[in-house]
């Protein structure tokens, strides 16, 4: 059992949660992944695909997850602990929760990098570095920042502080606050940006690229991409989630709360791709994905456009908070698990995630320049290794653990079912034991081949 147990914060209502929950979903991923994978692999019927993975597989397993959590009402790995031993189960499904602390680490590392960026580059956008230069300005823009160790450590540095300092208020002084400020933010800025696009360069012919029907660009591996996209912008699989759940009091529904997250989350995901795409087609750029759109292709778009530096400060401030909002899910959560298991004090806590991060951050920086020909696993950069491992092994084998334990131990009494809603806990109970852990099984063997 755990040691010294502070008493437990938790959110103050559904859209506190709510807030929060988007903000975990809603991430990179969202932005400069989706829109690309959605209009390069069939458009609307990749989409249709995407939702009714989301359906049937991301949504179940994120009920399941943060069920678990409010079950539970402490970290992963004394949930499962306790859950194991009611249920008569082997305590070792502990080492989920060990997992989840591992996973969410390394997705802290590498994603702080990332951010960086997006720090960096707002920076640049206000100095008005990216206005009026040429195409190849823009390019070595990009390669002098990522080859320059000290501006590419700094700029993880700051984001890490920015999210340990949010983290050290507290669940609902920090987290809560600081998500209730930024997601309708980011909504605000998103539907700024589709507007002016819109008005200035039309949206048909990224709605075309989006939405139009065409099944023979849908492949085996598009479908298990989607499948596995669907799980890392729900952001289950790391016990994230769990712990987000588990600062949920007992009148607040899970069930209501998933589905408006996972309705915000796809919004978002459409709407970046009519704020982007305009842009990019106006420019006869061919539409991409990852920091090659965001950090060459947009910049120069930004550069010739009229109040460019305006509209790209806006963009970048939008790919902050869609960062800055998740790593808060990353850092939470493993403040959580030094407070509970380590009997830290949360200042405490902060300081020893804070210092850790910063060191694995560090790293994955440092492997885009110092460490360039540093491999691990034989073949792999530092950086590309530490994002792989933890999104498409650790991840997916979180995943099918969570979904499957939920399956076993959560009883209807844990949803209030009714007479009337039973037959949804029956519903749930299948896809979490049966369906997803298959499914995330096939995403999982993709990675590994
Ligand atoms: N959902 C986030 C994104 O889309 C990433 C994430 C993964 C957050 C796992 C929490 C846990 O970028």
């Amino acid at each position: 059992m755990s040691k010294g147990f502070a008493k437990r914060e938790s959110w103050s209502s559904l859209l506190a949660f709510v807030w929060a929950g988007t903000g975990a979903a809603v991430g990179l991923g969202n932005v400069w992944k989706f829109p690309y994978m959605a209009g390069s692999s069939g458009g609307s019927a990749f989409v249709i695909l995407y939702i009714g993975f989301l359906a049937i597989v991301a949504i179940p397993v994120m009920i399941s997850e943060i069920t678990l959590g409010k079950i539970g009402q402490r970290n992963p790995i004394d949930t499962f602990d306790s859950l194991a031993k009611i249920h008569h189960k082997t305590r070792a499904w502990r080492f989920t929760g060990h997992l989840g602390a591992f996973t969410l680490f390394l997705i802290f590392c590498f994603y702080s990098v990332v951010a960086g960026w997006s720090l960096q580059y707002l920076r640049f956008s206000i100095s008005g570095k990216l206005t009026n230069i040429s195409p190849n300005d823009v390019q070595n823009i990009w390669q002098q920042f990522i080859s320059n160790p000290t501006e590419m450590v700094l700029a993880s540095v700051l984001f890490v502080f920015f999210t340990m300092g949010i983290v050290l208020f507290g669940v609902k002084k920090g987290v809560e606050k600081s998500c209730s400020i930024m997601m309708p933010g980011l909504f605000l800025i998103l539907l700024a940006l589709v507007i002016y696009a819109a008005s200035q360069f039309g949206l048909r012919e990224s709605l075309h690229f989006l939405f139009d029907f065409d099944l023979s660009k849908v492949s085996p591996r598009t479908i298990v991409a989607s499948l596995g996209h669907a799980f890392f912008t729900l952001a289950i699989g790391a016990c994230a989630m769990m712990v987000y759940g588990s600062y949920l009091s007992k009148e607040i529904s899970v069930i209501k709360s998933v589905m408006i997250i996972a309705i915000l989350d796809l919004t978002v995901a459409l709407l970046s791709g009519l704020a982007i795409f305009p842009l990019i087609f106006h420019h006869g750029l061919s539409p991409s994905q990852g920091p090659g759109l965001m950090f060459i292709s947009l910049p120069m778009v930004f550069s010739t456009l009229p109040y460019g530096n305006l509209v790209g400060a806006l963009f970048f401030i939008l790919l902050f908070f869609a960062a800055l909002s998740s790593s808060l899910s990353f850092a939470e959560p493993l403040v959580n698990f030094l407070m509970e298991r380590a009997a830290m004090k949360r200042q405490k806590a902060v300081i020893a995630i804070t210092i850790l991060t910063l060191i694995g951050a560090t790293i994955c920086a440092l492997s885009f320049n110092l460490w360039q020909q540093a491999r691990l696993f034989g073949k792999i950069g530092i950086f590309d290794a530490v994002a792989d491992l933890s999104t498409n092994i650790l991840l997916p084998i979180g995943g099918i653990l969570i979904a499957i334990f939920a399956g076993l131990v959560v009883k209807e009494k844990d949803f209030n079912t009714t007479p009337r809603t039973k037959i949804w806990f029956h519903l749930w109970r299948f896809l979490s034991l049966y369906v997803a852990p298959f499914a995330i099984g096939l995403v999982l063997i993709n990675s590994l081949l």
